[in-house]
């Protein structure tokens, strides 16, 4: 057994004297880093396992991690307390909606959310989140959903519910090279459609393809103009503070195992009173009415966030959040952000400076080069000597090799891959055009369907996307000078592979 749970030697092979220097060059570069050094103690005491184990984790974007005191300190509460159903008067029960509210209650703190201003509404993770707001959406004729080029497809999907009650939606792009929005061109878009008629206008605080952190100045600039903004939090809160007593987005939808670790299953969307009151829910269910007759044919539901929360909350699960996020503030966001901009700096400057002996670039970063406007999320791609990108499975084996955790492929936002790799309107229009939508499903699928290999060698893809590296919580210069020294085995070679597994989809 090798990997992540067996063999604890680490195949990564690289001179431990070189590696001092490098971090004594990257300290003075970046002095701020010094007032981190408590991550590093944290990483020895609470996330030795890391270290045990000879894993480099760089895929905080997708999922974060957890310290040991958060297991700990969860289960020990499991296992001295009887915990029922919460909602009932029985003492279990009672005992159970305490912590849930105190869950709630920490939330908002975390977040200098105030209680008269936001609800706090568990879901099952940040997709659930959107799709509550989705659905509820008071789309209607004349109304607009307006989004970037660059959002998670959870977001994106929100646009079939403007489309199913006739509203229309409008796409955004993003500019290469930084894949960032032109001001000018949002103010124009925000100043469209004021007709009275809803608007929503969606958009990632950070991008989890290119990192982009989008301002959140765009909040007041959109709401001044009468829309609602749903401000996508779910990659930007792990290494950002995001204060809702200063910015005042509508809905924020995350997801808590990406900013902690543990546990998964558990999301909220963070939602303004006011803009709930505007929601108009197409269901009812356990849990979210105040009254309903089966023989009256009527039904009032909860008011507030209550009205949301469907069936039984994931309520064992809620106090870990309360944990997650005192764990968080105790480190303080701060800290947990100088230290992953750092981090990020120095991996940028150094991965770009990285050359083939011929001169060529190893490497194409899409998205900011610098940290400025951008978070520790990096999408790149990298180029043998003749210029041709490696295919990222390629990338994907020789990292799993080394026990290197990257992601690679779209990332669920295939909007900000289209603007990456130039792929235009007329070509993917040619694939997804009106007609073809409802039996593109079929295309791809059964004997003689189209691969989705196939599929992007058609759209003149060279790949199948981009290899995402994303730092985090206790990301350290090991970390990121090991990928850096993973990067170094692509220099001057031809990697060329066999038995690529197939890509199955985006
Ligand atoms: C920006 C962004 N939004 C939404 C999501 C969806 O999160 P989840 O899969 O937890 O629902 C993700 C997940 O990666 C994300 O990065």
């Amino acid at each position: 057994m090798s990997g992540a749970t067996g063999d604890t030697r680490s195949p990564f092979h690289f001179n431990s004297v070189e590696m001092r220097e490098a971090e004594r060059a990257f300290r003075h570069a970046y002095p701020a880093f010094e007032s981190t050094s408590s991550l590093d103690a944290l990483r020895a005491r609470e996330y030795a396992r890391l270290d045990d184990l000879g894993q480099i984790y760089l895929d905080y974007t997708g999922g974060g991690l957890y310290a040991e005191s958060q297991l700990r300190e969860h289960f020990d509460l499991l296992r001295r307390h009887v915990f029922g159903n919460p909602h009932s008067l029985n003492p279990t029960s009672r005992a159970m909606t305490e912590l849930v509210e105190r869950a709630r209650t920490s939330v908002l703190e975390f977040f200098q959310a105030s209680p008269d201003e936001y609800a706090v509404i568990f879901t099952s993770n940040a997709s659930h989140a959107l799709k509550l707001v989705g659905e509820a959406y008071s789309f209607q004729p004349g109304g607009q959903f307006l989004l970037l080029f660059d959002n998670h497809n959870s977001v994106n999907g929100i646009r079939e519910f403007a489309r199913a009650k006739g509203a229309s939606f409008t796409y955004l792009p993003v500019m290469a090279p930084d894949l960032c929005v032109e001001e000018a061109l949002l103010r124009s878009f925000l100043e469209q459609g004021a007709n009275g008629a809803h608007r929503l206008f969606a958009y990632p605080a950070q991008s989890n393809f290119t990192g982009v952190q989008h301002p959140l100045e765009w909040i007041e600039a959109a709401q001044a103009r009468g829309w609602h903004v749903l401000l996508d939090g779910a990659a930007f809160v792990p290494t950002n503070r995001l204060d809702l007593s200063r910015w005042h987005p509508d809905f924020v939808p995350l997801s808590f195992y990406k900013m902690f670790g543990y546990p998964t299953g558990v999301g909220c969307l963070l939602a303004r009173k006011a803009a709930l009151t505007t929601l108009h829910r197409p269901w009812f269910a356990g849990g979210t009415v105040w009254g309903i007759s089966v023989q009256g044919d009527g039904y009032v539901l909860l008011s507030g966030g209550e009205g949301f929360e469907d069936g039984t909350l994931n309520y064992l699960n809620l106090p870990a959040v309360e944990i997650g996020l005192k764990h968080l503030a105790a480190i303080g966001m701060e800290t947990i952000h100088q230290r992953v901009r750092c981090l990020t700096g120095w991996l940028l400057d150094t991965l770009l400076s990285l050359r083939h002996s011929n001169g060529r670039p190893l490497v194409e970063v899409y998205g900011p080069h610098t940290t400025d406007r951008r978070g520790g999320t990096v999408a790149l791609n990298f180029f043998d000597p003749h210029g041709s990108m490696i295919d990222e499975r390629v990338v994907d084996r020789r990292a799993s090799e080394m026990r290197l955790s990257l992601r690679t492929g779209c990332f669920c936002n295939p909007g900000a891959g289209e603007a990456a790799f130039h792929l235009s309107k007329e070509t993917l229009r040619k694939v997804f055009h009106e007609e073809s939508r409802d039996t593109l499903p079929q295309l791809f699928k059964g004997e003689g369907g189209m691969s989705w290999d196939q599929f992007l060698a058609d759209l003149g893809m060279q790949s199948g996307g981009a290899v995402r590296v994303s730092l985090g919580l206790v990301t350290n210069f090991a970390d990121v000078y090991r990928l850096v020294q993973f990067a170094r085995t692509l220099l001057d070679i031809f990697p060329g592979e066999s038995d690529l597994p197939p890509r199955l989809h985006c």
